[in-house]
């Protein structure tokens, strides 16, 4: 009988064994065919996406998927990524009455970059259609140079409702984008009051200098510490000597999602997505500039992860308010001004907002030297009497050789 039940149970063992093969052979093939099924799928999706460009030009739906569209382009972006990308990834986040200045600043990257570029677009829901129907208001030639997507303002799905407790939308949506953009490897991340001088592809090209360490790029806050900001008054940690401007800011976001970062809360280092409610709940009583200073508390535990690029890429009213303090656009003109303040509105720095209302008022198609750079330069002259102004000879350096730059691709294309 015992000799009986053994042999019964040996060949149980054996079918199950042998069970077990064909299920793993057949696991095998299937993993096979749902690789297939993706690469198809992501073929497919692009064509998916196309039609929904379409489908967004009639009026009635344009409101609709923006959140899905956006995972769809995302998808696009990582398969178009693997035949080399050289796209720059842009991102805004506008709100409130910023809409004008948005558009603006969109405007001055198309003018003088000669690469594709891509937009993404955080924006409150009323402000959607408006930033849609300008963007696609604009000639087809400016058109093919760029693609777009909108987004709500969002929080990351997880603890998603905890995320929208603590932080104001608007204003933190910046610290969150390698967590919602997850399909896309490296951005650029501008505030609404940025002008580019010069192409974006330069700035984009500065990701391929990071050192193995390093994944985000920014300029100090100050130049000169006796006027700085943190150096004088932070009641917080805060990176270097005088701190670091988040205005212009350029990111790995592939290695923000991978890196864990040295922090002052725990031992251990943390996850971009762990170390954010955290530091925020530590240091709400004693930040001032919002996220910003989050950024600089973070990047003063992990300075071995920036790279600080010089001021002229980030160039503000600070730079010249009680005289020139920045070196570097002594030398080599302002690559990309920040009218923070909003000098770009008001009359206290006349040179920054001249260069705004050139921009905005130049109309697409027309001759830059003549319809862009000829009329600054003559409201510049109106601007001497501030120090600014005395200094508005580098505010045109850079952009000069931008315009001549593009104005001669143009007269090759003729
Ligand atoms: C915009 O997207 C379309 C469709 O996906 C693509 O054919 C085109 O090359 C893209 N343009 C730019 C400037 O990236
Ligand atoms: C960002 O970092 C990842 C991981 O190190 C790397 O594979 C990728 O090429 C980097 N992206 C760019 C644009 O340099
Ligand atoms: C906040 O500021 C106060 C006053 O300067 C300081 O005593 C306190 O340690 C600060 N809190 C943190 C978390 O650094
Ligand atoms: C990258 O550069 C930063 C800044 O110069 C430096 O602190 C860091 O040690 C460098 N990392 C590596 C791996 O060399």
């Amino acid at each position: 009988m015992r000799c009986y039940l053994l042999a019964f149970l040996l060949c149980m063992v054996l079918s199950f064994l042998s069970l077990l093969y064909v299920f793993s052979q057949l696991a095998s093939t299937l993993e096979d065919t749902d690789g297939w099924a993706a690469r198809e799928h992501g073929i497919r999706d692009r064509s998916s996406h196309e039609s929904g460009r379409l489908l967004r030009k009639m009026p009635g739906l344009a409101g609709l998927p923006d959140r899905g569209e956006g995972l769809d382009s995302e998808r696009v972006d990582s398969s178009v990524k693997k035949h080399s990308d050289e796209r720059s990834h842009l991102a805004v986040v506008a709100c409130g009455s910023r809409l004008e200045e948005t558009l603006t600043m969109l405007k001055s990257a198309v003018l003088f970059s000669k690469k594709p570029l891509h937009f993404y677009v955080f924006a409150e829901e009323e402000l959607h259609n408006s930033f849609r129907d300008a963007l696609k208001s604009w000639p087809r030639v400016v058109q093919a140079q760029f693609n777009f997507t909108i987004y709500h303002i969002t929080f990351p799905k997880e603890n998603e409702k905890e995320w929208k407790k603590l932080f104001k939308p608007c204003a933190s949506q910046r610290l969150f984008l390698p967590l919602i953009l997850k399909e896309v490897d490296s951005l650029l991340y501008v505030d609404t009051d940025i002008l580019f001088l010069q192409p974006v592809e330069h700035i984009w090209a500065l990701l391929t200098q990071f050192n193995s360490s390093q994944l985000a790029a920014m300029a100090p806050e100050h130049e000169e510490p006796r006027i700085g900001w943190y150096n004088r008054f932070a009641r917080h940690p805060y990176y270097g000597k005088t701190g670091i401007n988040s205005g212009v800011m350029l990111m790995n976001m592939t290695r923000f999602r991978e890196k864990f970062f040295k922090n002052d809360m725990t031992a251990a280092a943390l996850q971009w997505e762990e170390i954010l409610m955290p530091l925020f709940q530590k240091y709400k009583l004693n930040i001032t500039w919002g996220d910003q200073d989050l950024l600089n508390i973070i990047f003063h535990h992990n300075p071995e992860s920036l790279y600080v690029f010089p001021c002229q890429w980030n160039y503000r009213p600070d730079h010249c308010i009680y005289g020139s303090n920045c070196k570097q656009a002594e030398q080599e003109g302002v690559f990309i001004l920040h009218g923070n303040r909003g000098v770009y509105h008001d009359d206290k720095q006349p040179a920054f907002r001249a260069v705004y209302e050139a921009i905005q008022k130049y109309p697409f198609g027309e001759n830059m030297e003549t319809s862009l750079l000829q009329p600054l330069e003559a409201s510049l002259q109106t601007t001497t009497h501030t120090y600014c102004g005395r200094s508005s000879h580098l505010f045109t350096k850079r952009l000069k050789q931008s315009i001549t730059s593009v104005q001669q691709d143009i007269t090759k294309r003729r």
